[in-house]
């Protein structure tokens, strides 16, 4: 069910139920989260309901619950920036949350009231203000997610789910910050497949990708790029991002063709680098087209878009036994314009053209 007048109660966290705020110089990623959280439910018969601002808490679920045996879990990444005069600001959170309702059609969960949901969102950011990063570059990551809660084992879509949103102050999600990653590229296992969910953002997807991350962390390297599950020649993306390269000054990404999830620092960027006169293509491109430019000395750059990762520059490429180095494994000029463009932006230090940004409070 579909409700915009779904009433929100809010419960304000008791002075011994609110918690120690940690370091803001060591936030890490993920490790600390905020005084309140968001939560709905969703049944057949009664739509969303219960929709409540209140206290972080745990939550008790029934063994049977459908999520831990089908995986119908889907989640967003999202941020809020402390920027000039201590204004905190969302980042084109309504493209967050239309990708979370095509995510819920895809997984054959129901959709949400996005406007309503929004409106808490800000509430509850509002909030737990102080939780909003005061540092440099450090952030407030937001987390919607949704996962089925009816205790059933028939496997068919479940008809009970539960919605929340937790939030956690951040720091930079890689620890080389927004110096160059390592990246391997993966030719064996596959991310997605054609009519697969790659492009939803559901938590098996994560999970698929683990084994081969952690097989390139045990070589040293940040992360893996993930290959076409077909012919294991086409870039799709990054485990966290979605991927760029500059090459003889043109600006390539892979293309929404349904494998790779449509990311909306991706399309932030596709904007930022036509606003700014580069020839931009959203095609395919195979891995030897990469590394025959690295060879040929005309791949320029390569950086990785995400919320969690902003702009990761690629310092190296390593498929099979080749390696590429880029820029001489330093960031390029392309990628530490967007990264400071993009932030300056989201911190509203700087015009915001295409009204991203969104006032909380
Ligand atoms: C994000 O960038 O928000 C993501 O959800 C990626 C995740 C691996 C941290």
């Amino acid at each position: 069910m579909f409700n915009n007048e779904l009433e929100v109660t809010l419960q304000k966290a008791t002075a011994d139920q609110m918690k120690p705020k940690p370091d803001q110089n060591s936030l890490g990623f993920g490790q600390f989260f905020t005084d309140h959280m968001f939560t709905m439910r969703w049944t057949r018969r009664q739509g969303w309901h219960e929709a409540a601002i209140e206290p972080y808490r745990t939550f008790a679920m029934d063994p049977a619950a459908m999520v831990f045996h089908y995986g119908q879990a889907i989640f967003e990444g999202m941020k809020a920036y402390r920027g000039k005069d201590d204004q905190i600001f969302l980042f084109r959170p309504q493209d967050n949350f239309s990708r979370m309702n095509q995510s819920a059609l895809r997984m054959c969960m129901p959709r949400f009231p996005q406007e309503r949901v929004l409106q808490a969102l800000r509430a509850m950011v509002y909030l737990d203000q102080e939780w909003v990063p005061k540092t440099s570059g450090a952030t407030l990551y937001i987390r919607p997610t949704m996962v089925a809660t009816e205790p059933a084992l028939g496997l068919r879509p479940a008809e009970e789910y539960l919605f929340f949103i937790i939030c956690c102050p951040v720091g930079a999600y890689y620890s080389e910050g927004f110096s160059p990653t390592r990246i391997y590229v993966e030719d064996t296992f596959a991310r997605s497949v054609p009519g697969g969910v790659g492009n939803a953002k559901t938590a098996g997807n994560y999970a698929a990708s683990l084994k081969a991350q952690a097989l390139a962390h045990d070589k040293g390297y940040t992360q893996v790029l993930w290959l076409d599950a077909v012919e294991h020649k086409y870039v799709e993306e990054v485990g966290t991002s979605n991927i760029f390269f500059l090459i003889d000054g043109e600006v390539i990404t892979p293309p929404l063709e349904g494998s790779i999830l449509p990311g909306i620092t991706r399309d932030s960027v596709l904007q930022l680098a036509r606003d700014w006169g580069y020839p931009v293509s959203e095609r395919r491109i195979t891995i030897d087209e990469v590394l025959a430019a690295g060879r040929k000395g005309t791949l320029q750059e390569s950086f990785g878009t995400g919320t969690a990762a902003v702009i990761s520059p690629v310092g190296e490429f390593c498929y099979r036994d080749e390696c590429v180095q880029i820029n001489g494994g330093t960031a390029g000029a392309l990628a530490t314009r967007l990264y400071e463009e993009l932030q300056a932006i989201q911190f509203g230090y700087r015009e915001d053209p295409h009204k991203w940004r969104v006032r909380v409070g």
